[in-house]
């Protein structure tokens, strides 16, 4: 596999799992507002990450998938977002984001900067679900 991490973080949790996912998926971990073009070349695997606020992931993540059908095309996708909610309340915030991007590949996490030191394997099941 080799993955592009689009990210959108406002306090770093989404950025620290991003890269994280891209250290473990031989990718690299791009932040949504930084370069542009993102560069795609020899990537097979994309995964968007979003913090959300009030309810919605960042709209430049779901922008740059609209846009970028045709270059994304062929590619694994999936997308992770940071949030507070947990259980059913974040699932049905992750099943609203998976219709909005179009991508049945998702979840969320909680305390994203506290995981990936602290207890990445929750991270590691779903960089396993994307590589199936
Ligand atoms: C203004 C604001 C609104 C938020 N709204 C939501 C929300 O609707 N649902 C949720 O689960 N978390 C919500 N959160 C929590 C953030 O998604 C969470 O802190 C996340 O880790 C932020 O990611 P970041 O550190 O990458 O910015 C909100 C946080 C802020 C500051």
């Amino acid at each position: 596999m080799k993955s592009v991490v689009i990210y959108s973080s406002a306090a770093g949790n989404t950025k620290a799992v991003a890269e994280y996912i891209a250290s473990k998926t031989n990718g690299t971990a791009v932040s949504i507002a930084d370069v542009k073009p993102i560069d795609l070349e020899g990537c097979d695997t994309v995964i968007f990450g979003s913090r959300v606020h009030a309810g919605s992931i960042k709209k430049a993540i779901v922008d740059y998938n609209a846009a970028n059908k045709d270059a994304l095309a062929g590619m694994k996708k999936a997308f992770f977002v940071c949030c507070v909610y947990k259980d059913e309340k974040a699932e049905k915030q992750v099943a609203k984001f998976a219709a909005e991007l179009g991508i049945s590949t998702g979840t969320f996490f909680n305390k994203g900067k506290k995981l990936v030191t602290e207890n990445p394997g929750e991270i590691d099941d779903f960089i396993a679900h994307i590589s199936q």
